[in-house]
């Protein structure tokens, strides 16, 4: 579940205070026990984002593109459509049940173009194998900022995996509709984390940047010009029931399982009735996420 709240109050977006890995197994923890589920409740936010995250970093016929925290490739598999056979996408995630499903769906479509691996992209980037000598044509990183201890390194490490001339494009979410932010009140009481923690519905996730915050991340990472776009995204859930389904298939699982088993009951109703007022007349949920991306160009 996005967090309503859209900045953090710092003016700059550096590394975080945040206790790592809080849980034992992590980020990769979590993404191995979202990914049996994640993207496939029938909810097109993620795969729709990574849509125009490829969009959005021109992706072209032929290139080489490394997409970090690759997921379950919302975004990886359109590049890997897009740039062909004559090109070449690189994915790589934290999670190796993530890089499981990239990998069984590229063998079935046959597409040998693309290579995976288990790999943290606040380690050492390169040499990834088959990285291009001048480095790529394009990095992309869907919904990754706010997971990362430190961006700005990040950063730092994705413009030199670039060639001169790269692309960096990355996404975050933002705001949800309003009337949303009731049903993260609702429940909040019943999490356990520090009030960021639960504000991001991720325990060791950074609150959302903006959009200027990006801006400035991305300047002092050395990519002087840089393309800020903002969508917003529509989905409807049939009903509470897919609602709870699709939350437990992203990071906001973390929220869910940080609270006791025994108030989970508690939790879920507070919710529902949280739902009712958002609920339209025929039952249904509609649901829209501002999404924002910037297209840092490399010189
Ligand atoms: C919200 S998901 C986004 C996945 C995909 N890009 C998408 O748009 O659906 C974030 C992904 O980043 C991965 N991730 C988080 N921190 C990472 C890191 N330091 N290195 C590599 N992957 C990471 C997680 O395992 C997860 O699969």
């Amino acid at each position: 579940m996005p967090s309503p709240t859209p900045a953090p109050p710092e003016a700059t977006w550096g590394p975080s205070a945040r206790a790592p890995h809080r849980d034992g197994d992590g980020i990769a923890g979590l993404f191995d026990r979202a990914a049996v589920t994640y993207d496939r409740v029938g909810v097109d936010l993620l795969p729709a984002a990574g849509r125009l995250l490829v969009e959005h970093a021109r992706i072209a016929p032929g290139e080489h593109v490394l997409d970090a925290g690759c997921g379950a490739g919302a975004s990886l598999l359109p590049a890997a459509r897009t740039v062909g056979p004559r090109g070449a996408v690189t994915g790589i995630d934290l999670s190796p049940v993530m890089i499981a499903r990239v990998q069984q769906h590229c063998a079935e479509q046959r597409q040998d173009w693309v290579r995976t691996h288990v790999a943290d992209v606040e380690g050492p980037l390169h040499p990834l194998p088959g990285r291009p000598a001048d480095g790529y044509d394009a990095v992309t990183a869907g919904m990754l900022l706010t997971f990362l201890r430190d961006p700005g390194r990040v950063f730092l490490g994705f413009r030199s995996a670039l060639r001169p001339g790269g692309r960096l494009a990355v996404s975050w979410w933002g705001e949800e509709a309003p009337g949303w932010a009731r049903v993260v009140e609702a429940t909040r009481p019943f999490g356990s984390g520090t009030r960021e923690e639960i504000e991001t519905a991720v325990p060791g996730q950074n609150a959302p940047p903006t959009p200027d915050l990006v801006r400035d991340l991305a300047h002092r990472a050395g990519f002087p010009s840089v393309e800020l776009h903002e969508e917003r995204l529509e989905t409807t859930f049939r009903d509470s029931d897919h609602w709870w389904e699709w939350t437990w298939s992203t990071a906001a699982r973390a929220f869910w399982e940080s609270v006791p088993r025994e108030r989970l009951p508690a939790a879920r109703a507070a919710a529902e009735s949280a739902l009712a007022a958002l609920r339209a007349p025929d039952g249904t949920l509609p649901y829209v996420l501002t999404t924002h991306f910037a297209v840092c160009h490399r010189w």
